[in-house]
């Protein structure tokens, strides 16, 4: 006879993550949290200031970056509820900070260092997921995100005056 609760199956087995050094449902469902903010504030960002550019590249490069940040979104959102926590509706402060910015090339490098920073809380969470559905997903997230902040580099460079 099994005489422990019933508990959801994912998460079942939290206080083993946290014994063997992994997050916990609730560490992780926060990080996830926090990344989904940035991320939503990231395309609102680059929504608005794709139809405010007026160099085609430029355009199509911010408008690439908008759908990532909109896949993102909703990958974040979708692993949140998958471990049974509510998505945050929250916008995050990066919003204003990079829309008070007005000069195009100064608010694509504001919104590069936000990009960074995205990257190194992934790396930080990384090694704390033991969920490999969500490792993966994270990790492919990561590398979109280096391969975005490259190209956005390479851009400003060219259009520079
Ligand atoms: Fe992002």
């Amino acid at each position: 006879m099994n005489d422990e609760p019933a508990s959801p199956v994912c998460y079942a087995s939290q206080g083993d993550d946290i014994y063997m050094g992994y997050g916990g449902r609730d560490e992780i469902a926060a990080a996830l949290n926090v990344l989904l903010e940035a991320e939503r504030a990231g395309a609102r960002v680059t929504l608005e200031s794709a139809n405010d550019a007026r160099h085609p590249p430029t355009k199509h490069l911010i408008k690439a970056v908008y759908e990532d940040e909109a896949k993102w979104c909703g990958m974040l959102s979708a692993q949140i509820k998958r471990i049974g926590v509510i998505p945050s509706t929250h916008c995050g402060a990066f919003y204003d900070k990079a829309m008070a910015i007005a000069d195009s090339h100064e608010r694509l490098a504001f919104l590069n260092r936000g990009q960074a920073w995205v990257v190194r809380k992934l790396e930080e969470l990384l090694p704390r997921v033991r969920d490999d559905i969500l490792h993966a997903a994270l990790s492919e997230m990561r590398a979109s995100h280096v391969e975005n902040i490259q190209r956005t580099e390479e851009c400003i460079a060219e259009t520079k005056t």
